[in-house]
């Protein structure tokens, strides 16, 4: 491979940020976009999301911005690197695309709300990382407002994530007291309101202050010293290997809305952040960013990006080799070769044709309905498929027919396309075969319900079952029918396997206790 095309795949830094509602994801972002110049000043973003099918919280900087901030992928340059952001959508926008997405970047930053800690969504997007082994960073943000002890969210991580932390950097006081970090990492003290220039202050070998400050005086001062010396006795080593294999979390403390610790966040970041990482075939070979052959997959199939096209965008994270426009490629899955002529990629200032891409970067491919979620492209002559894209346990559920008992035949076919694209899952009650829907987010039944309207031309009639937990069974053929009932509902999935849906975690505890023998287990 040449060597400009080497070193184009050696600055690529493919992340997504991982967090609950309003821990702070679009106020860095935009900080992020701001330092790397697609955005001119760093104010802030205000005013609720709105929208329905607004999928990304980035639309809401793209509206007060008036730049086209296009949803789902952003990308900058930073000191020598791209940067490729993926979005995770929160709020009501949370879906298995969501979880999708997380499959396509090489490491995340989590951030965390310092009042509040590690929340619900947070627990969940953590767990889709962890499986993969990624590295996480974590930000704890809102520095500036009155939070929870840093040691206590310290272990927070260890306790309720189960992951090991590494602080690069510790708060001295927080809230109206915040003065600054103490950076463990840079050997530096960055003042959160620093006099004239100085905004950073040396430490010497023991870990004072070089430098003769007021700041030494305060007891924040000297709380934050000792428990960074604590940190050094018994804290965890700093360990790069660790980092990269997802077991060690580096933690950084600032403040988003006043970007504070937000650039020396980004630079230690990029610094360790990994480059573009190879996949895995289903035959289990890695392939690897710098092989000659162009591949990459599809996670993501966005519909209604132009209602007044109707047009539909696959998302491909390329896993190897070069892209050029109007190159021709290979669906294994199809047997069947598309010449990409139509493609966009996903730059802060602008959606831009794009006219070349590495691997590490994302393209979207505008389709007409040929592709999947899971479909491998390739380029040239190779044949093989990427592993296929996890299955997530839904928790949300609904019972689902057609209003219009004429309409069945294309009810049970766009049913049958949507399942199969991986925008909802798919089951049905043992004997009467009534159709039931799980999501991991409710915005994934109405964009169903729209769709269902919109491309099939069939209204559909929802009933809620409200959240479940559903149970795969390991020894299916021992489960008997009466084991079932109103709290632990039996039904099949797409692939015709049983699945218990209880009605919650207390009704599924009990029927463990009950039945012992049966062996229940989770999707991710
Ligand atoms: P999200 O994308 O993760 O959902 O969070 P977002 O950035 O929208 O931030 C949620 C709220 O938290 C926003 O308040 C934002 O200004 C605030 N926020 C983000 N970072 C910081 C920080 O470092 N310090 C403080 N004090 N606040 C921060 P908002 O727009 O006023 O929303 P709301 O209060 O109306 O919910």
């Amino acid at each position: 491979m040449e060597n400009k095309i080497q070193d184009e795949i050696n600055s690529r830094r493919t992340f997504a940020i991982i967090s609950h509602p309003d821990a702070g994801k679009t106020t860095i972002t935009e900080k992020l976009l701001y330092f790397g110049g697609a955005i001119r000043d760093a104010g802030t973003v205000k005013g609720k999301k709105s929208g329905k099918f607004a999928t990304s919280d980035w639309m809401e900087i793209e509206k007060q911005r008036g730049i086209s901030v296009t949803s789902s992928v952003l990308q900058f340059d930073y000191d020598g690197k791209r940067v490729n952001i993926l979005d995770t959508p929160g709020h009501e926008d949370f879906s298995e695309d969501t979880y999708r997405t997380l499959m396509a970047v090489d490491a995340a930053v989590m951030m965390v709300d310092s009042a509040k800690g590690i929340e619900p969504q947070t627990i969940k997007l953590f767990k889709v990382c962890r499986m993969r082994g990624i590295p996480i960073f974590t930000f704890i943000n809102k520095m500036d407002r009155q939070g929870k002890e840093p040691l206590e969210l310290m272990e927070e991580l260890e306790e309720v994530l189960g992951i090991q932390s590494y602080a690069m950097n510790w708060p001295i006081g927080m809230g109206k007291e915040f003065l600054g970090i103490y950076d463990r990492f840079n050997q530096r003290v960055e003042l959160a309101r620093p006099d004239a220039e100085e905004r950073f202050l040396p430490i010497t070998e023991d870990g004072g202050l070089a430098v003769e400050h007021p700041m030494t005086e305060t007891s924040y001062y000297k709380q934050a010293l000792e428990d960074v010396m604590l940190l050094n006795e018994a804290g965890n080593d700093f360990d790069e290997e660790r980092i990269a294999v997802g077991e060690l979390t580096p933690v950084f403390f600032g403040s988003a809305l006043t970007n504070f610790g937000v650039q020396t966040f980004l630079e230690t970041f990029l610094q360790f952040a990994p480059t573009p990482q190879p996949r895995k075939t289903r035959e289990g070979e890695d392939v690897e960013p710098e092989s000659e052959v162009f591949s990459g997959f599809i996670f993501k199939i966005q519909a209604n990006m132009n209602p007044a096209h109707r047009d539909r965008i696959a998302f491909v994270r390329i896993v190897s080799g070069h892209f050029d426009r109007g190159m021709t490629v290979t669906v294994p899955r199809l047997s069947k070769n598309f010449k990409l002529s139509q493609t966009t990629q996903f730059l802060a200032d602008d959606r831009e044709t794009v006219n070349e891409a590495v691997a590490g970067d994302i393209i979207g491919l505008y389709d007409t309905g040929n592709y999947q979620i899971g479909d491998t492209v390739i380029g040239g002559k190779a044949n093989f498929q990427f592993e296929a894209l996890p299955q997530f346990t839904p928790e949300l559920f609904v019972r689902v027919s057609a209003k219009n008992v004429m309409k069945s035949k294309q009810f049970h076919k766009g049913i049958l396309q949507l399942v199969q694209e991986g925008a909802i899952q798919y089951y049905k009650t043992l004997h009467t075969e009534e159709v039931i829907l799980g999501a991991v987010g409710q915005l994934q039944f109405e964009v169903f319900e729209h769709r269902m309207r919109a491309e099939y031309h069939v209204d559909v009639q929802m009933e809620t079952m409200g959240s479940k937990v559903a149970r795969w069974i390991e020894n299916e053929e021992e489960v008997k029918e009466s084991m079932a009932g109103q709290r632990a509902l039996l039904v099949k999935d797409r692939y015709d396997r049983k699945v218990f849906l209880f009605e919650n975690d207390f009704a599924m505890r009990w029927f463990q206790d009950k039945f012992p023998d049966i062996k229940l287990y989770n999707q991710l």
